[in-house]
């Protein structure tokens, strides 16, 4: 497990190869399939494997942080309904994870893009944007969007040396 996790690297360059279904379903299953708070699974995977979809959500933050979904082979959109469970946001994440570990198994880049608390222009949040592309209804909050694709670039993977074992305190901080 630890050598498949330092593997995993955000992945923003694609190559024009579509995710087969069954494997985009395993990645939908993964994210299906993570632990939530009291199991309430608020989360909506919404994809797209649309170009036009995709290029409009590259668009979904003007300042950039999404402009690499125009060239993903598919996107998935997490929302969920924020009144089902005040953790949404730690659902909706570790889902993500969950989504972007499945993917890495199978050789399928992806990349998170930051939604929730960031806005599309000064006008508009992201969110509200994404919800108008993806037809989303208005009660739902959007924590992010995984991008996915075949890798068209090499990334090192995490060896020891990038562990920050500062990060850790043990009985006290
Ligand atoms: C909460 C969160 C928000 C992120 N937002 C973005 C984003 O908006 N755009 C982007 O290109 N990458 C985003 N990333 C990816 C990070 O930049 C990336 O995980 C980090 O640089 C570490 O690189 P690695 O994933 O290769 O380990 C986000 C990652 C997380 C966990």
């Amino acid at each position: 497990m630890i050598d498949f996790i330092k593997g995993r690297r955000s992945c923003r360059k694609f190559g024009n190869i579509a995710i087969p279904e069954d494997k985009l379903k395993s990645i939908l299953k993964a994210g299906l399939l993570a632990p939530s708070g009291r199991s309430k699974r608020p989360w909506e995977f919404v994809v797209t494997e649309d170009y036009k979809k995709l290029e409009l959500l590259s668009n979904c933050r003007t300042q950039g942080g999404g402009f690499f979904l125009k060239d993903a082979a598919a996107a998935i959109v997490i929302a969920a309904d924020s009144e089902k469970t005040d953790v949404w946001t730690e659902d909706c994440s570790i889902a993500a994870s969950y989504i972007q570990l499945e993917a890495h198994s199978l050789g399928i880049g992806s990349c998170w893009v930051q939604v929730r608390n960031r806005v599309h222009d000064d006008s508009k949040t992201a969110e509200s944007y994404i919800k108008e592309v993806m037809e989303i209804p208005e009660n739902y909050s959007i924590e992010c969007i995984i991008g996915l694709g075949y890798p068209d670039e090499v990334k090192d993977s995490y060896t020891d040396k990038d562990i920050d074992w500062a990060k850790v305190h043990m009985e006290k901080f």
